[in-house]
C-alpha cells in the first residue's frame, strides 16, 4: 500500500495504536491551524473544514466553542469517525460530518486511468476536474482546507505520467479549481484558509534539524532548486490568486510563513494562505 492509499483507506488499527504518538507530535501544527480558525469565529458563524481526516489537526473542542456549527468533510468516513471518538466529540446538528466526498471529483477517473490509460479518458479527467462541484457543501462563513491539496495532487501524479503533455494541465486544473471551490463556498465576506504542506522530509531531510530562525531560507533554497511537491511551489498556489476571475472574488489575501508539521514518521513544510470572500457588491462592481 502506497503512502497516499494509506492515507485515503486508513488502517484504523494502525492509527490506534500511533495515536498518542501522533497526536502529540502534530501539536504544534494543531496549536497552528485551530488558531488560525478560531481567530475568525464568533458564536453566530459557521466552520467547514474539508480534509479533516482524523482531526489530529484540530482541537474540536475549542472549534466547537468558538464557531456555532462545524462541518467536517473528508473522503474517508472512518478517519472522522475514528477522530471524534479520539477526541470525545459525537456528531450533532452543530458538528455535522460529510464523509465519502470526492473534493476534487476525478478520483475514480483517475484510478480508472492508472489501470487503462488513454488520450480520451485524460482529456475527460481535465475537463470534470476543470468543472466540478460538489453538491454536499453549503455556504460557511469560514472555510478551511487542511492539508488535502497536496493528497488530491498527489492523487493525480500517482496516476498520470509526469511526462505525460496534459499532466502539468491537470495539476493546474484541480489546484485552481479546489480553491474556487473553496470561495464557491463562502458566504460574502467569509474567510478561507488554505493549509497545504509542500515539501516533506523525504525530499530534503534537514527539515529535521533545521533551527526555527532558518526554516524560511532553508525553504527559500528549496523552492529555488524546485525541490516541491508537484503543483505545490508556493508562489504557484499563491498566483492562482492573481487569476482574474478568482481575484475580483477576493477582497484580501494573506500568505503565512512557513512552519513545521511534525508526524510520526517524517516532517512537512506548510504554509497557508487565508482570503477573504469579496462581498457579492464588491464582486459585481470589479466585474462591471
Ligand atoms: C493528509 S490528510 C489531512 C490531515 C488531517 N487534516 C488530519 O489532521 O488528520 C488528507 C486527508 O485528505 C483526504 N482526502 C484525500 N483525497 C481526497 C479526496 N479526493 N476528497 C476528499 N478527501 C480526500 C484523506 O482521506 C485524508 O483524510
Amino acid at each position: 500500500m502506497t503512502e497516499y492509499e494509506f492515507v485515503r483507506h486508513p488502517d484504523l488499527m494502525e492509527m490506534e495504536s500511533h495515536y498518542d504518538d501522533q497526536w502529540q507530535k502534530y501539536s504544534n501544527h494543531r496549536e497552528i491551524v485551530t488558531k488560525t480558525l478560531a481567530s475568525f469565529a464568533n458564536q453566530k458563524s459557521s466552520l467547514c473544514v474539508l480534509g479533516c481526516g482524523a482531526c489530529f489537526d484540530l482541537e474540536l473542542a475549542e472549534l466547537i466553542r468558538d464557531f456555532f456549527k462545524i462541518t467536517l468533510v473528508d473522503l474517508s468516513g472512518d478517519a472522522i469517525q475514528f477522530g471524534l471518538k479520539k477526541q470525545s466529540v459525537r456528531a450533532s446538528n452543530n458538528v455535522v460530518v460529510i464523509d465519502g466526498v470526492d473534493l476534487a471529483g476525478v478520483d475514480q477517473f483517475l484510478t480508472r486511468y492508472l489501470q487503462h490509460p488513454s488520450r480520451i479518458l485524460l482529456d475527460k479527467i481535465i475537463m470534470e476536474a476543470r468543472d466540478y462541484s460538489p453538491d454536499e457543501l453549503e455556504k460557511y462563513d469560514v472555510i478551511a482546507s487542511t492539508c488535502l491539496l497536496s493528497q488530491l495532487l498527489a492523487k493525480a501524479t500517482e496516476c498520470v505520467d509526469e511526462k505525460d503533455h496534459r499532466f502539468v494541465e491537470l495539476l493546474v486544473e484541480i489546484r485552481k479549481r479546489h480553491i474556487e471551490i473553496m470561495l464557491d463556498s463562502l458566504k460574502s465576506g467569509g474567510t478561507g484558509v488554505l493549509v497545504t504542506d509542500f515539501v516533506s522530509s523525504d525530499a530534503l531531510p534537514e527539515l529535521f534539524s533545521v533551527a526555527a530562525a532558518d526554516l524560511t531560507s532553508l525553504l527559500q533554497t528549496a523552492i529555488q532548486e524546485k525541490n516541491y511537491l508537484h503543483g505545490l511551489n508556493p508562489k504557484m498556489v499563491a498566483a492562482v490568486f492573481q487569476d482574474p476571475i478568482i481575484s475580483e472574488r477576493i477582497r484580501s489575501l494573506k500568505v503565512s510563513a512557513p512552519w513545521r508539521w511534525i508526524t510520526a514518521d517524517k516532517i512537512y513544510a506548510c504554509f497557508s494562505i487565508v482570503f477573504e470572500k469579496a462581498g457579492d457588491d464588491q464582486a459585481e462592481e470589479s466585474s462591471l
